[in-house]
């Protein structure tokens, strides 16, 4: 089983939602597909359809003076199955420390929200990628490796991401087997890939072995591109 993530970040809008639901009906049952809509859009989705919700952001406190924030229980009340957290762009421009993610991650996992974390090396990182990895990993999760709660770990190289640079498969299966040997052999998590996937690469990359999917960021927001992403 493959899953095909589709990250829209600040863009889409009602009618894409309806495209979504009307136009994604019959997917493979090797294929697990997840739509991160922005949160405004989330409920929009709650008329029947054959795939699930994540969010791309969560608050890690149960309710509180948080302007502008969500907690992982009301976005699992509105429909979220998952959550992104870590992405790069919220790091860069959010300034997400790894701290911040830690705590997100662990209030994700308390509220039943499958956390969907990346992890990834800038271009200046790339010949140092194995120490930001594991350095990402032991601070976003503890030394909680056993009790990974069926976390899928995006592995998305910032340089990849809208640039149309991809790794080649066979970097990116170098990187999935680093990451199990850190991760260890439990079935509690998933690996996937994501940074530049489109429908000219996603048959490639999903043969890679060991990888459990995609993350799919500008492909993602159109129907027919991202249905042959699927497929
Ligand atoms: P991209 O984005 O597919 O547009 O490179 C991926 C992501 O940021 O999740």
């Amino acid at each position: 089983m493959k899953f095909i993530i589709a990250n829209w970040k600040m863009n889409g809008d009602l009618a894409l939602v309806d495209e979504f639901i009307e136009g994604i009906n019959d997917i493979p049952s090797d294929r697990k597909v997840i739509v991160c809509p922005p949160t405004a859009l989330i409920t929009s989705f709650n008329k029947g359809k054959a795939f699930s919700i994540g969010a791309q952001n969560c608050f890690y406190e149960k309710m509180g003076a948080f302007t502008g924030e969500n907690s992982p229980a009301l976005l699992k009340a509105i429909g979220c199955e998952y959550v992104i957290l870590g992405h790069s762009e919220r790091r860069a421009i959010f300034h997400e420390s790894d701290e911040v993610i830690y705590k997100k991650w662990n209030a994700a996992i308390s509220q039943v929200l499958t956390p969907i974390l990346c992890i990834g090396e800038t271009a200046d990182q790339r010949a140092n990628w194995k120490k930001i990895l594991s350095k990402q990993l032991s601070n976003y999760c503890g030394n909680k490796f056993s009790d990974l709660h069926g976390t899928i770990f995006a592995y998305e190289p910032v340089w990849s991401i809208g640039t149309g640079k991809i790794p080649s498969t066979e970097e990116i299966e170098e990187v999935v087997c680093f990451v199990k040997s850190l991760l260890g052999s439990s079935e509690n998590y998933c690996v996937v890939y994501g940074g530049s996937v489109n429908s000219g690469n996603a048959a490639d990359i999903l043969g890679i072995n060991g990888l459990d999917g995609v993350l799919v960021g500008s492909a993602s927001l159109k129907l027919d591109e991202f249905k042959k992403i699927i497929i």
